[in-house]
């Protein structure tokens, strides 16, 4: 950037109110006092108002703003409710994010609204070719709007369209005034310069354009990317939601993103994701304002863990062999089913967990099946709690699979663990980072589940 330059901002008054019948270019030069001529190297700024003016891009009262908002709107990034009603900021078409699509009944005849330019790259490339034509000087051209910034009070003006100006000075690996290197510094100096003119063009509609001179080394030959270069892409965006609208995706998505992950990393889980996870799981309804859920966690990273883990699924092996042979399975059957747990011997972290009926159960004379409706209450309250553990599981970036295992051998995991008749295991879940990301849900109709 040029630092030694000093620049000068002119205001251009007119008190024309623009019309599609315009000839943009034509007023603008026209308003040009003699002591204001066109130097080669002048950025023209000029409002968006009146080149969308000038673009027919008015709407009368028949059609209603809201629906103007919603035509020019790609998609809503957030929405808030306030006293005087409901302030919109959306994605235009163009990429731009601002309120209302920029839709604007400020400064244009009773009973009508003005649209943003359809794309104001193109008209900033298209006003300054006629301006260069017909005035035979070599500038630059900013289209601006006002915006509302994220985290600052007040407005400013932004460039919307540029055309033969340099839009970001990338000053990355250049010295600052310690000859230390900068490390990602881009200065947006269409957006300085459109905000520099707003000091010279009141807000009374009555001076849309301004000269900007003295920065000459920011105008260029070619027309160049335009203003658009400045939109941040949406993937680098840490902010492309409201608040509000985020938190609403995240509680959607942390139900459907979980999904069953049978192939781990080898990178270990932090202690602290199964708590926090435990701690999600034990919010689940339960019966008697009970909380009957118990955890066993067994980290891969930690010796004796692992040793206990391995022993505890040696051990269940060995039952589940026994019962499929007692089933008539041929060895081939039984070492595949057995295989099948062996998720469990390898993944980062293990959580076996329990539902003990201590913790609240009632029992009843062993008349009618009370006893076991009783159990099987407390059971759906114990999957309830792994679902939990699961959904929380996934919405920390780690993936899970609930294998019904310990289901299939009780007596062997409470005997092993020293553990009472009240635990009832629930299957054991692994836990690791995904080796990949899950294929796509196939979509359900939730009607195909009601019975009539
Ligand atoms: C009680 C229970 C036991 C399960 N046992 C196993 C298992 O032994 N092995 C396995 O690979 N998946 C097991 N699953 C996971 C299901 O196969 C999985 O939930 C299903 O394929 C749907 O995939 P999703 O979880 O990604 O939606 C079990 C799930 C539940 C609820």
């Amino acid at each position: 950037m040029n630092t030694h330059a000093g620049v000068q901002v002119f205001g251009i008054p007119t008190d024309h109110q623009f019309t599609s019948q315009d000839d943009l270019i034509a007023i603008f030069l026209d308003s040009l006092s003699p002591a204001n001529t066109l130097h080669n190297g002048d950025i023209i700024v000029i409002t968006s108002k009146v080149v969308a003016k000038c673009e027919g891009r008015v709407v009368t009262e028949d059609q209603d703003r809201e629906s103007a908002i919603r035509s020019e709107t790609k998609r809503v990034v957030a929405t808030k409710v306030h006293d005087r009603g409901v302030t919109t900021i959306v994605e235009t078409h163009t990429g731009l994010i601002l309120a209302a699509a920029g839709v604007d009944a400020s400064n244009t005849e009773p009973g009508t609204i003005v649209l943003l330019p359809v794309d104001s790259d193109h008209s900033a490339r298209r006003i300054r070719e006629q301006i260069e034509e017909r005035a035979g000087v070599s500038l630059g051209v900013i289209i601006t709007d006002t915006l509302g910034r994220a985290w600052r009070l007040g407005v400013t003006d932004h460039a919307i369209g540029a055309a033969g100006v340099t839009v970001l000075d990338d000053l990355t690996g250049e010295p600052d005034a310690f000859d230390r290197t900068l490390e990602m510094t881009i200065v947006a100096v269409a957006d300085e310069i459109a905000a520099a003119s707003e000091l010279v063009r009141p807000k009374d509609s009555l001076t849309p354009f301004a000269i900007v001179r003295g920065l000459g080394h920011l105008v260029t030959e070619e027309h160049g990317p335009g203003a658009r270069a400045i939109i941040r892409p949406t993937d680098e965006d840490l902010f492309s939601l409201g608040t509000a609208e985020a938190i609403a995706l995240g509680k959607e998505r942390a139900i459907t993103d979980r999904r069953t992950t049978r192939n781990f990393t080898h990178e270990m889980v932090p202690p602290g994701v199964v708590l926090t996870a435990i701690e999600a799981a034990v919010t689940a309804p339960a019966p008697h304002h009970t909380t009957p859920w118990r955890f066993l966690v067994l980290h891969f990273h930690e010796p004796q863990h692992h040793q206990k883990r391995i022993a505890l699924l040696d051990a269940m092996a060995a039952t589940w062999q026994r019962d499929l042979q007692a089933e008539g399975k041929s060895q081939d059957e039984v070492s595949k089913r057995i295989a099948r747990g062996d998720i469990l011997r390898t993944a980062p972290c293990v959580v076996l967990p329990f539902l003990d009926l201590a913790a609240g159960a009632h029992t009843y004379p062993e008349v009618g099946g009370r006893n076991n409706s009783e159990r099987d209450m407390f059971l759906v309250a114990g999957g309830a709690a792994v679902e939990n553990l699961l959904i929380s599981i996934s919405a920390q970036g780690y993936g899970g699979a609930w294998i019904s295992s310990t289901l299939f051998c009780p007596d062997t995991v409470r005997n092993h663990l020293g553990l009472g008749s009240s635990f009832l295991p629930l299957g054991a879940v692994a836990i690791g980072l995904s080796e990949s990301s899950p294929s796509p849900r196939s979509p359900k109709n939730p009607v195909s589940f009601l019975i009539d």
